[in-house]
């Protein structure tokens, strides 16, 4: 069993004498203006967690877009602050961003090229020439700073997602001694679908300057060596799980990212709220079933799907009008691009007709919050929902599904959870459903909350065994382990 503490263990025996650097585009810590005050709040993000510690344990440092409003005002004349406030352990670095990077590079080709191009939800991608050398330009500038905290130091760097595509080739260049690794954290499309990006030889080529890369899924890192098969001259090692290109090596491998199970599990067991109590500010009066979801608005989710299930759930099985309720729990993100503002309208304008067609005696089927909770506020919800409903069209892994297995009441709560993510590989007790097949969503709901008690128990109890044994502390250990026995030439720089 992978621990905190064993994850120390590694960490201090595999990473003594190098500096550790983290590199996201948003950042664990950021400060705004609240009330007159300046506030530090932790993003609500699956692995900004075990990073944190492992930034705690090595006092590495995490550079990132700094995004708060009041992120300038606390930073010293190196763009740098300690962090958590609590308890300074590790240097938070901030890179600013313009207006204009931010539109080209964060909402454009990283949210409006790669983000559709790497999940299959038949969103047309957007390819933008402008775009992509903005994009370029950021990942440089990332590059830059890390090379300038590096200064000669030995140092692993760990890139963290679809944001940064080129880091690792711009280091390289010029620190070829440096260890670095990257984290895709989305899935990886089939080669067929990968082949219409226009600077695709670029994207594959920067990626291969890793020394190891790291999918959720072997079927995220197959669906690589296929677009590298196709697009490149490079030879693929299978059985070794690498790639050769030019005279590099990438280790290629698949790290699935878990949860802290057992904080989540004894939050759970801590918490005392009242379901009525929970939900009252967002669910007027009284019912018997809660179904919840937990996400950011976003099309790859399936939330006009699963409006439609619920729909059709309430048609088809009319006993459950007035006793069975929906809680959508979606903070909002990305909100500048059109086709995120586009479906919140659609969302919104569903859930209207659907509340109206089955408005009765004050009871209306479905809400939504875009309130932002922290883990510790989430995991009543969690607690308390007879169903979770994850049902995303295709998604890298979905933490969601795992915290909620964790915390929830193995005698009451049930899971639906949809083929087409990457926890479905190891939670295939939870109902598992087709999120575009609408009728099957219907009955899921229905088998989900009238499921019999000791299947369910059965069924819960395999999936908390899953997801306890597959914690974050693996994710991050195995990892580092992997990290560390890459055998990188001493070549310093001239
Ligand atoms: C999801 C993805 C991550 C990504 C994050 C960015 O959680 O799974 O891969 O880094 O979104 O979200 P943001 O709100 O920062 O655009």
């Amino acid at each position: 069993m992978w621990t905190k503490d064993s994850l120390k263990d590694v960490i201090k025996e595999k990473l003594k004498d190098h500096l550790f650097v983290v590199i996201s585009n948003r950042e664990p810590y950021s400060h705004i203006h609240s009330e007159n005050k300046i506030k530090c709040v932790r993003a609500v993000s699956g692995a900004v967690n075990p990073l944190d510690y492992i930034m705690q344990v090595t006092k590495g440092v995490w550079i990132a877009n700094g995004s708060g409003d009041a992120d300038r005002e606390v930073v010293d004349k190196n763009d740098e602050i300690m962090v958590p406030p609590e308890n300074p352990r590790f240097t938070l670095k901030r890179i600013w961003l313009s207006k204009k990077e931010l539109d080209c590079y964060y909402d454009g080709f990283s949210n409006g090229t790669l983000w559709p191009l790497c999940h299959l939800a038949h969103i047309r991608p957007n390819f933008n020439h402008g775009e992509w050398e903005c994009y370029k330009k950021v990942n440089e500038k990332f590059a830059e700073a890390i090379l300038e905290k590096v200064g000669t130091s030995k140092a692993f760097i760990w890139i963290q997602d679809y944001h940064f595509a080129l880091v690792a080739k711009y280091l390289k260049a010029k620190r070829p001694d440096l260890v670095v690794a990257q984290f895709w954290h989305t899935p990886w499309p089939a080669a067929e679908i990968f082949r219409i990006c226009p600077w695709k030889k670029e994207i594959l080529e920067g990626l291969l300057a890793n020394d190891l890369l790291g999918f959720h899924l072997g079927y995220y890192c197959t669906n690589f060596f296929n677009s590298i098969a196709k697009e490149l001259e490079a030879k693929v090692d299978h059985e070794r799980s690498t790639v050769s290109y030019k005279d590099h090596t990438t280790i290629v491998k698949a790290f699935p990212i878990g949860i802290d199970y057992e904080l989540i599990n004894s939050l759970a067991g801590k918490s005392r709220k009242t379901r009525q109590k929970l939900t009252e500010k967002y669910i007027s009066g009284d019912y018997k079933y809660l179904c919840l979801s937990v996400e950011r608005v976003d099309y790859i989710k399936g939330t006009i799907e699963r409006l439609k299930a619920i729909d059709r759930f309430l048609e088809k099985y009319p006993e459950y009008q007035k006793k069975f309720v929906y809680l959508g729990i979606a903070p909002h993100s990305r909100m500048r691009i059109p086709m995120y503002q586009n479906l919140l309208k659609d969302i919104k304008n569903l859930v209207e007709k659907i509340n109206w067609k089955y408005y009765s005696d004050s009871w209306y089927p479905i809400s939504f919050t875009d309130d932002i909770f922290s883990i510790e506020e989430l995991i009543p919800f969690y607690k308390n929902a007879d169903i979770c409903m994850v049902n995303s069209l295709d998604d890298g892994m979905n933490i969601v599904a795992k915290e909620f297995i964790a915390a929830a009441d193995r005698e009451k709560g049930m899971l639906i959870l949809s083929h087409f993510t990457g926890t479905a590989r190891e939670l295939s007790d939870a109902v598992l459903v087709n999120p575009y097949d609408v009728e099957q969503m219907a009955d899921a709901i229905k088998n989900a909350l009238e499921m019999p008690a000791k299947e369910r128990i059965e069924r819960m109890g395999k999936m908390k065994e899953i997801v306890k044994d597959k914690n974050v502390y693996r994710w991050a250990s195995k990892f580092i382990l992997e990290l560390s026995s890459l055998k990188i030439p001493p070549v310093l720089p001239k």
